[in-house]
């Protein structure tokens, strides 16, 4: 099966790459839920990972994300990010990277022009329109930056519940979806939307889809091929 998938890679003019958190397990990323430990483990995400708690709460909310970021800057790409990324400076144009993941890791690896549908964990935008005030933000340490004049606050510039995708990143995502003659969706439950849905437009305009996850997921229906691997052992391989 393996070889039959390195057959379509070597022939596809444009492949699509849809990622979610099963890309970055070999980096020891944990899922959201699992990230709850210690102190978080009262919180649910709803909790944490939404505006209303963000206004409700900045602090507790800033302390989680700041817990996370420092514990993804201590990991690594996995050798699937590395392949990936490789694989587009040998063919540049061929490939476009779409990633659910928020950890940065396809960034970090070299995939410079990933279209990061949920955002990214290392960045942080205003949470309210900024004004002319807002562009001097005092920095704490610790606490979430805010402007002195208005109080608006930076948040973490992730997706969070209920939140739009960013317009560009889906639209660019789209278009690779139904451009491509190959679609390999790797390690996402394919169970949050539009994400998901990135994969049925692939298959209705006509392109292979490969789905490389050790478990099954609903996607599957629409897979030629379901690769039963993890990522980081799966991808360097196909894309060698
Ligand atoms: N290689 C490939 N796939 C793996 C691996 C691995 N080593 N380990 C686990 N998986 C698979 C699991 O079988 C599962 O199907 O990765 C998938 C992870 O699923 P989720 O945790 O639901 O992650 P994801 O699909 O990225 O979630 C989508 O939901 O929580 C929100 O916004 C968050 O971006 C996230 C979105």
């Amino acid at each position: 099966m393996r070889e039959t998938v390195r057959g379509w890679v070597g022939e596809a003019r444009h492949i699509a790459v849809l990622t979610g958190a099963g890309m970055s397990a070999e980096s020891g990323v944990p899922t959201f839920r699992d990230a709850q430990t210690g102190l978080w483990a009262q919180f649910n995400p709803q909790d944490l990972a939404t505006e209303t708690a963000f206004r409700a709460h900045p602090q507790r909310v800033w302390d989680w994300y700041a817990h996370r970021r420092e514990m993804i800057a201590g990991l690594q790409p996995n050798a699937g990010h590395v392949a990936l990324a490789a694989f587009t400076v040998r063919h540049p144009g061929r490939l476009t990277l779409i990633t659910q993941n928020v950890d940065g890791l396809h960034q970090r690896a070299g995939s410079d022009d990933t279209l990061a549908l949920h955002g990214n964990l290392a960045e942080d935008r205003w949470l309210d329109m900024p004004r002319a005030c807002c562009q001097a933000e005092t920095i704490e340490t610790g606490h979430p930056p805010r402007c002195p004049v208005c109080g608006n606050l930076r948040r973490p510039a992730v997706v969070w519940f209920g939140e739009h995708l960013p317009a560009a990143a889906l639209e660019a995502a789209e278009l690779a979806a139904r451009n491509c003659e190959l679609m390999l969706v790797v390690g996402t439950s394919g169970e949050v939307y539009p994400a998901a849905g990135l994969a049925l437009t692939a298959h209705q305009c006509g392109a292979r889809v490969v789905i490389v996850n050790p478990e099954a997921t609903p996607l599957d229906g629409v897979a030629e091929l379901c690769l039963r691997e993890p990522a980081a052992l799966c991808l360097p391989w196909l894309l060698a």
